[in-house]
């Protein structure tokens, strides 16, 4: 058993109890300063400004996920939509990130194109991108078939998510080829069972190298979002041993994880996005980091014992 997914599924499991959800929102103020831009949209240009003054550059996304009713999937919209209008008037590169499940992916697929559709349509003409983030994986069939059929209508500033810890991720991917995916790879953040995704460590590693040179060698532009230095040393190795440019590639990190080394990537000369998120669904959002990390666990019990 590998220690630190057995971890990571302990608090994924409680972390949906209300007695926790409660503790963690009460006593997590600290993390989520750290990991969260803040509750406006104002809070998270500001700290995009501030990122771009160090040479990296902002994924802006607003926090919520897995609505349950329309209405709400057509409010997160209307703020989206917000969002983009926002982000198209800064000097800076135009990227924001969003969750399929926002956008009413669990209620109709048809709901979720349409709002998406209408997301594209004031996206494209401003230069904005979109990313459609991967979740848990009753929905990655769902988010494959959406973001083909905005492809197929023509929109063409929308990537894709990969997850490593996926079984099915390889197939995936030769079936997005045709497509010229815009692609993120990431190792993947939600709690799997043992029959759909590797539970051990190297493994997953192992598979984010081998579908991150794949798709290097089919010329893909990669998004390699990750904090592990083992992983982004390869993937440079790799690149420069075959030639790649640096701007066929580039590297990603959430907000308030590694900012030494966001900056001093994009001081050798790489382009680096930071994910930034912002709004007051932060509960899963700081969940996931909490399950990623021990220590985070650790600061909310250290607290609890301060009273
Ligand atoms: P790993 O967890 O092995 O960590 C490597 C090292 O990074 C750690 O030893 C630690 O030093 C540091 N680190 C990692 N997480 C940290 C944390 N929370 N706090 C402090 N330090 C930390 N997932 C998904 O399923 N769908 C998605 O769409 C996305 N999107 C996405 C966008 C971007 C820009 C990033 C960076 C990540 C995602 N993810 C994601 C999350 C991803 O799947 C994964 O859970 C995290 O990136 C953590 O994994 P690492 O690759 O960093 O490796």
């Amino acid at each position: 058993m590998n220690l630190d997914l057995a971890y990571r599924s302990f608090v994924l499991s409680v972390a949906g109890k209300k007695e926790v959800e409660r503790l963690i929102k009460t006593r997590a103020r600290g993390l989520v300063r750290r990991y969260v831009a803040g509750e406006s949209l104002e809070e998270a240009l500001k700290v995009a400004e501030a990122l771009e003054g160090e040479g990296v550059h902002a994924i802006l996304d607003l926090l919520g996920e897995m609505v349950k009713d329309e209405g709400e999937a057509r409010a997160f919209q209307e703020r989206i939509l917000e969002l983009v209008r926002a982000v198209a008037l800064r000097p800076w590169p135009k990227y924001v990130s969003l969750k399929p499940s926002q956008l009413g992916l669990d209620l109709s697929e048809g709901l979720a194109r349409e709002l998406l559709r209408e997301v594209l349509k004031e996206a494209e003409p401003r230069g904005v991108f979109v990313r459609l983030d991967m979740e848990d994986s009753p929905r990655v069939e769902g988010t494959l078939r959406l973001y083909k059929a905005m492809r197929e209508e023509g929109f063409s500033l929308l990537g894709i998510v990969l997850q490593s810890y996926l079984f099915r991720t390889e197939k995936d991917f030769f079936d997005l080829l045709p497509y010229r995916p815009n692609l993120r790879l990431v190792k993947g953040a939600y709690r799997e069972p043992k029959e759909v995704a590797f539970w051990d460590k190297r493994l997953i590693d192992a598979e984010f190298l081998h579908l991150g040179k794949l798709a290097l060698k089919e010329g893909l532009y990669v998004a390699f979002a990750t904090h592990d230095p083992r992983l982004i040393a390869e993937v440079k190795r790799y690149a420069e041993a075959m030639g790649i440019p640096k701007e066929g590639f580039e590297f990603q990190m959430l907000y308030g994880v590694r900012p030494e080394a966001q900056r001093r990537l994009a001081q050798e000369g790489y382009t680096v996005r930071a994910y930034v998120p912002y709004g007051k669904d932060w509960y899963p959002y700081l969940t996931r980091r909490i399950a990623e990390r021990p220590e985070n666990l650790l600061l909310v019990l250290r607290s609890l014992l301060g009273g």
